[in-house]
């Protein structure tokens, strides 16, 4: 009997009780959720920084054509010939008559479109208004107020014409008696 006594007398340790099924889920849903969260921001911003890493060390550089090339020897062109090689990349022409050589800028003083060389009509004519050139770049119909401009050319060591499109010539300002805006053709 004093047995049962001191064993009723002992306290019972209570354990705690364990967390349902669908707490414990809840918990891990949510421990889930801010370690997404912080993977998210975490790859956004290394992302970030390695763009922008990226840019300093690529920077966007517009690859330009040179402003100053060789078209080849006088020989290479024809009396009395626009030669339209150039026109698309570096927007000049290259003209060779009896006396002179020169290279006429392919932007029409209008307005700037691109004229076109007619081989036909023997002129140049700007699609967008109508602006008409003769061989020499003078203009002489349409709303052009004035000539095409030179650019500069010359010849280079080894015996090529040398173009300059960083430079440029106006007829109306005297600048085609520049020794720079045409090569003497003997
Ligand atoms: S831009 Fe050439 S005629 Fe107007």
């Amino acid at each position: 009997m004093a047995k049962d006594e001191q064993e009723q007398a002992e306290p019972v340790e209570e354990k705690p009780a364990k967390p349902s099924r669908k707490e414990t889920k809840e918990v891990t849903r949510r421990q889930f959720n801010w370690l997404a969260l912080a993977w998210t921001f975490f790859a956004a911003s290394t992302a970030a920084g390695l763009t922008a890493m990226g840019r300093f060390m690529f920077p966007n550089v517009l690859t330009e054509p040179p402003s100053t090339f060789k078209v080849g020897f006088p020989s290479d062109f024809a009396v009395g010939v626009v030669d339209t090689r150039f026109k698309e990349k570096f927007r000049v022409w290259v003209v060779r008559n009896e006396t002179e050589m020169y290279s006429l800028l392919a932007i029409c003083t209008h307005l700037g479109c691109t004229p076109n060389w007619l081989e036909a009509e023997n002129k140049f004519k700007c699609p967008c208004h109508g602006s008409g050139f003769y061989m020499s770049g003078i203009n002489f119909e349409g709303p052009a107020p004035r000539p095409l401009e030179r650019v500069a050319i010359s010849l280079a060591e080894d015996g090529q014409v040398l173009i300059d499109i960083g430079r440029t010539f106006k007829q109306e300002a005297g600048q085609w008696s520049d020794p720079a805006s045409f090569l003497p053709m003997a």
